[in-house]
């Protein structure tokens, strides 16, 4: 369902690509997910490939505490399959024909994504998948490099952020929600890690696209955040603003 003050473009039926980056926890997927319900585009979840090419590496002992086997997991990557499935009216990510949702957001593997996703090999295999997937548009996707690499021609780009305290609150919240128990220090000393190393690494490092729209949502409700963003896709259809 279109909201009315995009209803025109709707009618028109164009599509376009929006990317969301940012860092760790800032809410990225949270309005990605919202605004591609209200636009009916598809929402992708950059950042749960990346999990999932990491649960596997657990799982096949690629990565643990004291190494990362990069050779073992770069050979192993065609026999990682990913793909998302509706279930509950929530996408999932399954790997390899399994729902991997839960275990992707757990502590192992947000303590190893950081060092996964920066491997070259892997960034590929999944940037040609997101490519794939975002090719005919209408799709909202996030990440960290989705304005940068993965779709530098999208029409909209937001770069997202919000102060470290924020969003550790709004990850113990996420994560309570889930069952998953965890301390405000814990998550602080994963998302300082995290951001320090995707910012960083040498491939694709997490930074601000030079035509991204930055929102800084620290002090903005959901609804706030998500009224802002369809102005701002409004803006960009350049079609009647309802007042
Ligand atoms: O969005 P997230 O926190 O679930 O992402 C998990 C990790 O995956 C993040 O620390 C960096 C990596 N990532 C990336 O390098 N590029 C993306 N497009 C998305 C995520």
């Amino acid at each position: 369902m279109c909201p009315f003050f995009v209803s025109l473009y709707c009618m028109e039926n164009k599509k376009i690509t929006i990317a969301i980056d940012g860092y760790s926890a800032c809410g990225k997927s949270t309005l990605a997910k919202e605004l591609a319900r209200e636009l009916d585009y598809t929402f992708i979840d950059s950042g749960a490939m990346y999990r999932g090419v990491t649960l596997y590496a657990i799982r096949t002992e690629s990565v643990s505490p004291t190494h990362l086997d990069k050779e073992k997991l770069i050979n192993a990557l065609n026999d990682i399959q990913l793909e998302f499935r509706k279930v509950d009216h929530e996408r999932h990510l399954f790997l390899n024909n399994e729902d991997v949702e839960l275990e992707i957001r757990k502590k192992p593997v947000s303590d190893f994504v950081s060092p996964v996703a920066a491997i070259k090999e892997v960034r590929e295999f999944l940037v040609s998948q997101q490519r794939e997937m975002g090719k005919n548009g209408g799709i909202v996707m996030d990440g960290r490099d989705i304005g940068t690499v993965v779709f530098p021609n999208a029409e909209l780009k937001l770069f997202i952020t919000a102060s470290i305290e924020i969003r550790v609150h709004r990850r113990l919240l996420e994560l309570q929600s889930k069952g998953i128990d965890s301390t405000a220090d814990e998550v602080k000393d994963n998302l300082t890690q995290r951001d320090y190393i995707d910012s960083t690494r040498a491939e694709s490092p997490l930074r601000q696209a030079e035509d991204a729209i930055v929102i800084d949502n620290s002090q903005l409700t959901r609804s706030e955040q998500l009224t802002l963003a369809l102005k701002l896709v409004n803006e960009k259809l350049n079609s009647p603003i309802r007042t």
